[in-house]
């Protein structure tokens, strides 16, 4: 069974008190479904939004502010199932950054129960691309580790990707 990690980081997630905090979202169906999107150019919705969440959890509980809602919000924050490129491409007038957020939280409240806080910051994490302000600190935190791990989430593969390219090109050279 693949190990659970956040991005950047070697801890494994399961039996973990974060795991418990979100083990009913992360083992839904719905949210199993994200492992299907790719997001960000490198990685998969999924482990896009378990890293927001990771980092999110461990932000606020540092902080002392309410990590279970943060660490849940976090999960679906993206909770959106179409390809971004795919979507946006197909309908011009649609702004993306402004639409999905509404829409991860429409999805999200279909499917599970969620607190003000949990909301606030599913609905406003792309701020200041949103107009309306964070309503709390939970939601200002989350629109930097929201950009924090897109960036991770790039840089962390690319010497690899340099690694595998140099290699594929000595292999032709030889053939
Ligand atoms: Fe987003
Ligand atoms: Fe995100």
């Amino acid at each position: 069974m693949e190990q659970l990690k956040a991005t950047g980081s070697r801890k494994h997630l399961e039996d973990s008190e974060f795991y418990l905090i979100i083990a009913d979202l992360l083992e839904s169906e719905e949210v199993q479904h994200l492992k299907q999107f790719r997001h960000h150019i490198m990685t998969t919705r999924f482990q896009h939004c378990l890293n927001v969440a990771y980092y999110q959890y461990r932000l606020c509980r540092l902080l002392g502010l309410d990590a279970v809602s943060a660490a849940r919000a976090g999960l679906l924050h993206d909770f959106y199932f179409y390809d971004t490129y795919e979507y946006t491409h197909s309908r011009p007038e649609v702004r993306h950054s402004k639409h999905h957020p509404e829409l991860a939280l429409e999805n999200a409240r279909k499917h599970f129960a969620l607190n003000e806080k949990e909301c606030d910051m599913i609905r406003k994490h792309m701020f200041p691309m949103t107009a309306e302000l964070p309503g709390c600190a939970e939601t200002w935190l989350i629109t930097l580790v929201d950009k924090y791990c897109a960036v991770l989430e790039f840089v962390l593969p690319q010497p690899k990707r340099l690694k595998d390219a140099v290699r594929n090109r000595r292999r032709a050279r030889v053939n």
